[in-house]
This record gives structure tokens, sequence and C-alpha cells, in this order.
């Protein structure tokens, strides 16, 4: 198998500590798999702001690009607050959405059994749950024009930001979701707010019309608020979820608390099939750069790492290198390993390094 090359972005906050123990455990599965890989670092975020003056320089970009896949730790912290807002860390990561053209953001919310009990719902509500966000991820209300603020002629100011989607944008992402649905359990449920919104109008007869392509997959479709409040009423009722680019990012936070772990949950978020075969793709953990705890170790790997095997899943094209990541993860939760965050009272607590060696332990002895 030829060298695939990846692109490891660390970020701020807690994000080199978890990248760290991410690559170590990719290149020991790797290794194990046949899989051969070259990481390059980079920078991103405030970390890239104060090293080139921008959130994400041009010659990234462009790493980006060529690489088969991108790992990313996380953006953002207190720092960089009064940073004007085209350079803040968050821009840097919008700006490798936007010009990677990774339109389909990938956000499984799977409740690992033995965590059950640290989701806020009752145990018997998530334990076995696993539901796939498909969150479209480079149009809508983040990108729409116009937006910015305007001074009125009475001197008050309006805020303005415009929510749009074509028809293609609407059909690109439902087909990555009628996809995936189609290799999981058939049922898709596309969430807009078609009751208020002339986009939301657009999208449920986008979805409906490209479901005529899709005879097996049993579509249906929400209110998003419906769905938000169906999310924490009787979350195994989903399968996968497909909705727009900012109810994604408020519904996936939901789900993924019902998990009782943020600090677990991985995404993935990917481009269009290149003409060589190549799907570019970016992995970060859902949870943020949680500036509180950076450099205590008392951060949790689990979700980086995870990210790391949905790379290789959907990127590298070496699932069985997905596999054995993620059955090292699964090995040592079940052995009992327990970062801060995931951790019941009176339980012994790893930090991030030594959670980091309890799944590399895992994976040698798989
Ligand atoms: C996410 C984050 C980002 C978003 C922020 C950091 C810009 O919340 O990935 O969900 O809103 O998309
Ligand atoms: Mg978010």
């Amino acid at each position: 198998m030829s060298e695939k090359n990846i692109l490891a972005l660390s970020g701020d906050g807690i994000g080199p500590e978890i990248m760290d123990m991410a690559l170590d455990v990719l290149s020991a599965a790797a290794k194990k798999t046949g899989l051969s890989i070259k990481v390059e670092k980079d920078d991103i975020g405030g970390t890239a702001y104060d090293r080139y003056g921008v959130p994400l320089a041009d010659e990234t970009l462009d790493k980006a690009r060529d690489a088969d896949a991108v790992l990313l730790g996380a953006v953002g912290g207190p720092q960089w607050d009064g940073v004007e807002r085209a350079l803040r860390p968050e821009a840097g990561l919008l700006r490798l959405r936007k010009d990677l053209d990774l339109f389909a953001n990938l956000r499984p919310a799977q409740c690992v059994s033995v965590l059950a009990d640290a989701s806020s719902l009752r145990p018997e509500l998530v334990e076995g749950l696993d539901i796939m966000i498909v969150r479209e991820l480079t149009s809508g209300v983040y990108f729409g024009q116009p937006r910015g603020i305007e001074t009125l002629a009475d001197g008050t100011r309006r805020g303005v930001d415009s929510q749009t989607y074509t028809e293609a944008e609407i059909e690109r992402v439902c087909h990555v979701a009628f996809d995936i649905a189609g290799k999981r359990g058939g049922r898709l449920v596309s969430v807009e707010k078609a009751n208020v919104m002339e986009t939301g109008v657009l999208w449920r007869e986008t979805a409906t019309k490209i479901g005529i392509e899709y005879p097996k997959i049993e579509l249906s479709h929400m209110y998003a608020d419906n769905c938000a409040m169906q999310l924490v009423r009787e979350p195994k009722q989903f399968d996968v979820i497909v909705t727009d680019n900012l109810f994604g990012d408020i519904l996936s936070d939901c789900a993924a608390m019902l998990t009782g772990s943020l600090g677990m949950l991985p995404s993935a978020s990917l481009g269009a099939k290149r003409a060589d075969g190549r799907v570019p793709g970016v992995y970060e953990p859902v949870h943020g750069s949680a500036p509180d705890i950076a450099g205590t170790g008392a951060a949790n790997p689990l979700a980086m790492i995870l990210s790391s095997a949905m790379a290789c899943r959907y990127s590298l094209n070496a699932s069985d290198c997905a596999t054995l990541i993620e059955r090292g993860v699964e090995t040592a939760l079940a052995g009992g390993a327990r970062t801060a965050d995931i951790a019941k009272p009176g339980e012994d607590v790893l930090t991030t390094s030594r959670m980091g060696e309890a799944v590399l332990q895992a994976i040698a002895d798989l």
C-alpha cells in the first residue's frame, strides 16, 4: 500500500496533548495493520495566529489540500478573544472547511455501554444509542451574504446574517446522508424549519426528491425544535439525521452530551471524492479546546484517537486500522481506564498520556 500523508494540526488548548496521543496510537495501529503513514505537523487557530499572524496560513492550507487526511485538535482560547473576527482562531477552522469544500460533517453519537450511567439521561434511554448526524458544513448562515453590523440612519445598529442554500448544496449533503443510512439502519430524518424558513421549504423538497433515488431508505422530516426535544425524550428513535449548518451545530452538541462523554466523540468533515478516488477529510473531536484544563493532563484523548480511526476509514482506505483503533479504545474502557470526565466518584483517574498508554497497550495485546 502506498504511503499516506497526514497533516496534524494540533491547534490550541488541549489540542497538542490529545494530538500526541492520537498520533502514537495511529502509528502503532498502522504498523500492526501494514499501513504506511507519514505525519507532518503545522499550526491552526490561535497558535497559528501567534506564529503567522493569521489563524490558517496559505501554506498550511496548501499542505491540507495535498494531504490524504488532516487531523485537527481544537481551536480557540480566551487569549485571542480580543482579536478581530477575521483573525480569530475559529476563522481558521471555518476557512479550512470552506476552502477544502468539506461540505459533509459526520458526527456520530454513540453511547459506550460501560459509560451509559455517565449520561444526564436515564441509562435505559441511552444504552446502545448510535446516532449519526450529517451536518452541512460549508453553507447556510455560517457563510451566507449579506452579513455584518450596520449603522442605521438613527444611529442605532443592526446585525445581519443570511441563511442561504442552493439546491445543489442540499442535494450533495443529502446524498451523503442517504448513503450512510444505507450502510446503517436504513432510516433518515431530515431536519429543518420548513414551517418558518424558505431554506427549510427548499431543504424538505430537495430531501424528498433525492429520496426517490433511495427507495430502500425510510425518509422522514422533522422540525428542528421538535428534533431537539425528541433527542432528549427518546434518542434511540434516530438512526441518521441530516440537517443544515446551524441546526447541525446545535443538535450535534445535544446528541453528543446524551452519550455522557463529550470527550469521547470524533467527527469527520468530508468533501467530494476526487478524480483519483481520494476523499478529502478533516478529522477532529466534537469537543473544544478546553483552555481551562490545558497542560494539566486532565484531557480525554479518546475523541481525538477515535477521529484518527475515522480518518483511516473514510480517507485512508484502511478500515482494518480503524477497527483496531476502535477496539483498542473499547478494550481500554472495558478494562476500567477512565479520564476525569468519564470517571465515577471513587474510580481511578488517568491522565491524558496514561489513557493513551492504556489504548496502546490494548492495541499491542489485540
Ligand atoms: C463546531 C464548533 C464550530 C462551529 C466553531 C468553533 C466555529 O462549534 O465545530 O461545532 O460552530 O462549527
Ligand atoms: Mg459546535
